[in-house]
């Protein structure tokens, strides 16, 4: 299901931002040359699909595609405008990385993004775990959206179709 986000009602989080700190995490806009990094950390954790729109929100200027880096290493990313204009996601923080406010961060970042050029409210795009929407940014679900702007999309290819 699709979630709608108040974008004007949302601020800055110093305390989410002190937690990235002690953590050494550093959330910030992606750069084209690093999208090859990005889809091959994508690919296998989250699927071709979301390298896709990733890939297509970091061809944007400026990219609207935000990564999570600790110790040099990508463990997060978060991206808008990929699938439609307006939309959140994808998203996908590192297993190791999860429940320590990286996805939060990520979001927040975004979705301050999104407000930043000038949008009033922000649609998750198929929205996954709602709770973690509902419970960072007041997410709430957009009734009837199910499959919304996903209906009728072509499977991904299989690795033995591509090489036939
Ligand atoms: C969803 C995801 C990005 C969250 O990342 P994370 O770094 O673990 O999230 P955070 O630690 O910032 O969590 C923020 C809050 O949401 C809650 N939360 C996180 N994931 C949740 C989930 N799947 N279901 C319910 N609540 C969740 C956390 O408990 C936390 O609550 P709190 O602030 O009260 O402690 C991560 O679990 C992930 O990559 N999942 C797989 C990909 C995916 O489903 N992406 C979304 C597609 S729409």
């Amino acid at each position: 299901m699709d979630m709608l986000v108040k974008l004007y009602e949302l601020k800055r989080d110093p305390a989410l931002d002190s937690r990235m700190t002690s953590q050494a995490v550093v959330i910030r806009r992606v750069l084209a040359p690093e999208l090859p990094a990005l889809t091959a950390w994508i690919v296998p954790r989250f699927g071709a699909g979301w390298a896709a729109e990733a890939t297509a929100a970091t061809m944007r200027q400026p990219p609207t595609c935000f990564i999570a880096i600790q110790a040099d290493q990508l463990i997060g990313f978060a991206c808008h405008e990929a699938t439609a204009k307006g939309f959140f996601g994808p998203t996908g923080v590192d297993q190791a990385a999860r429940g320590k406010g990286v996805g939060h961060a990520l979001l927040l970042e975004t979705l301050l993004d999104m407000h930043a050029q000038g949008y009033a409210y922000g649609v998750i795009g198929g929205a996954g775990p709602m709770e973690f929407y509902r419970r960072s940014v007041g997410a709430i679900p957009i009734e009837g959206s199910v499959p919304g702007i996903y209906r009728g999309m072509l499977p991904l290819a299989q690795p033995s179709e591509v090489s036939d």
